[in-house]
């Protein structure tokens, strides 16, 4: 297979900046224990799941420093899994948010804090250059608030030093978007959404795509309960209803990028997969409840 033929590529590519991805990727945060700091990890399994989803041409992968359980961490099982990187795999990471040992979330870092936080994925991860950082505003699922101007004024420099390839946003609205674009260019913006969850977005999301800014949600699959229009559309495409939703995201604009977690390989051929998956116009209708 060549790599536009790989089932990652099937949905299209997106540019990040000067990043190429393919718009099926893979979120890494159910790898690493951040959910439940004492959850035991199945290492092993994480790291073919990682390999696997590279093999099937993923090449975009979301991380963050404060995904990590007591005995291992998102980045280190990425590096384990994938160092030294191919040219092609862009890295996404996020910073703002950080927790202790014990697995606390830590105060939002302060704007000096930033450089620390950037050169621990840097370290973890063994780059000189991480290709995307968000900086990632708010507490918990709580939309943040207020100004990001300090903040993300201090990922632009990092950006300006090298540090960093490409900058973003996460769990934003559009005036962050907007106060961001002011200070340096925004690439993405990485917020909750998906069929049935933060439909609010839906002009923040049709905004993203007329600046060329890729929308990525996170809980695309995760934020839905089991559903009757889903499945129904599910059956008609033999399909599950995990891989709707994804089609269903994908659909929503070339801008679009997905990011689905899993530390199951089934789940993982499966997520890839759906990249194929291309809904109808009837199909779209039945999911919007028309
Ligand atoms: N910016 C932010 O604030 C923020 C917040 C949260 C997450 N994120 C990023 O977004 C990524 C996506 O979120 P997520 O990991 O929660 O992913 P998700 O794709 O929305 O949902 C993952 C959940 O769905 C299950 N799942 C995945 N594929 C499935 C399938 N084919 N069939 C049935 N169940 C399936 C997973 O369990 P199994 O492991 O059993 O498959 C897991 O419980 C994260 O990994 C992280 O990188 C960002």
């Amino acid at each position: 297979m060549t790599e536009t033929t790989l089932p990652a590529a099937a949905a299209g590519t997106w540019q990040l900046g000067s990043r190429t991805v393919n718009r099926l990727g893979f979120g890494s945060m159910r790898l690493g224990g951040s959910l439940d700091p004492n959850a035991p990890i199945d290492a092993e399994r994480a790291i073919a799941v990682l390999r696997r989803a590279v093999e099937l041409g993923v090449n975009h992968l979301d991380t963050a420093a404060f995904y990590f359980g007591t005995t291992w961490s998102a980045n280190a099982l990425i590096k384990a899994a994938l160092a030294p990187y191919r040219d092609d795999l862009v890295l996404t990471t996020k910073v703002g948010p950080s927790r202790d040992e014990s697995g606390q979330f830590r105060p939002f870092a302060r704007p000096d804090e930033l450089r620390g936080q950037v050169e621990q994925n840097l370290r973890e991860l063994g780059r000189d250059q991480i290709d995307v950082v968000n900086l990632r505003i708010g507490t918990g699922l709580d939309r943040g608030t207020g100004s990001l101007a300090e903040h993300f004024g201090a990922l632009a420099e990092l950006r300006a030093e090298g540090l960093i390839g490409e900058l973003g946003i996460s769990n934003v609205g559009a005036e962050h978007l907007a106060e961001a674009q002011a200070i340096a260019p925004v690439v993405c913006v990485q917020n909750q959404y998906g069929l049935s969850a933060r439909r609010e977005d839906d002009e923040l999301l049709r905004l993203c795509g007329e600046q060329g800014v890729a929308f990525v949600p996170f809980f695309a699959v995760a934020s839905g309960q089991s559903d009757e229009r889903v499945a129904e559309v599910a059956r008609r495409h033999d399909a599950t209803e995990a891989q709707v939703r994804l089609a269903w995201t994908l659909a929503q604009g070339p801008h679009v990028l997905a990011i689905p977690g899993t530390s199951d390989p089934a789940h993982l051929e499966q997520n890839v997969a759906a990249a194929a998956l291309k809904l109808t116009d009837e199909d779209l209708a039945t999911l919007d409840g028309r």
